[in-house]
Parts: structure tokens; C-alpha cells; sequence
């Protein structure tokens, strides 16, 4: 794949990603594997308020998934949970002005990673209720 088929802020992205990390005592986790490719991507989440107060990612995957899923931390970020679990890998490609057709399933790993923390964390939550 050649660079020149990414847009500007994908590249931009992907060499100053500012959500890139962990985040510390984490509300939710989520890992997933892309099935395409077999790279994996892990995000992590901080909760205040029902809203999505803090986001890291982690991931062995290429530009692509490295550039979206800092799309997705920065669309995420502040966003109410309910809000937050319908980002798409559409709205991930319109904030970056666009994907390669044959990278969209490495956005799809933001995404998915993001629902997943989202049900741990939702999980957690249920979990505390129920002991009470
Ligand atoms: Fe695997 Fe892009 S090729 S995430």
C-alpha cells in the first residue's frame, strides 16, 4: 500500500497519536482481533458520569488502525456510553477524510475494542450492583 493513498490526517495521526497508552485504573478493557489480518487492538476506558472521560489504545496493527483509532479516541472522548457504542467505522473514515477501501476492517478494531470496554465496564457495574 502506498502512503500517498492515505489522507493527511491519517498520516498525522499515526505518527502523533495522543491517545496511544494505557489508561490507569481503567473502568473497562477491551481487546480484539481483527479477523482479516490477525492484528490485535486493546482500549481501555475511564468512566465519569456515564460519559467516556478518558481513552488509550493499544495495538499491533498497521497505519490504518493506528490512524482510526485515534479518530475514534478523539470522536469518543467526553461522548455518553449509549453515544459512544454506535460510533462506526463510517463516522471513523469521515473524520479522517476517508479510508482506502481495503483498510475500512482496520477500523473496524477501534470500534469493536470500544464496545467491548464499554460492556466491561457495564459488566463491572452490574457486578457491584448485585453485591450490594
Ligand atoms: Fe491489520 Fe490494518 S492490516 S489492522
Amino acid at each position: 500500500m502506498q502512503h500517498g493513498q492515505y489522507t493527511k490526517k491519517v498520516l498525522d495521526y499515526f505518527k502523533n497519536p495522543k491517545h496511544a497508552g494505557d489508561v490507569k485504573n481503567a473502568s473497562g478493557v477491551g481487546q480484539v482481533g481483527n479477523p482479516v489480518c490477525g492484528d490485535m487492538m486493546k482500549i481501555s476506558i475511564a468512566v465519569k458520569d456515564d460519559r467516556i472521560s478518558d481513552i488509550r489504545f493499544k495495538t499491533f496493527g498497521c497505519v490504518a488502525a493506528i490512524g482510526s483509532t485515534e479518530a475514534l479516541c478523539r470522536i469518543a472522548k467526553g461522548k455518553k456510553l449509549a453515544d459512544a457504542k454506535k460510533i462506526t467505522s463510517k463516522d471513523i473514515a469521515k473524520e479522517l477524510g476517508g479510508l482506502p477501501g481495503i483498510k475500512m476492517h482496520c477500523s473496524v478494531l477501534g470500534a469493536d475494542g470500544l464496545k467491548k470496554a464499554i460492556d466491561d465496564y457495564e459488566k463491572k457495574q452490574r457486578g457491584k450492583k448485585t453485591r450490594k
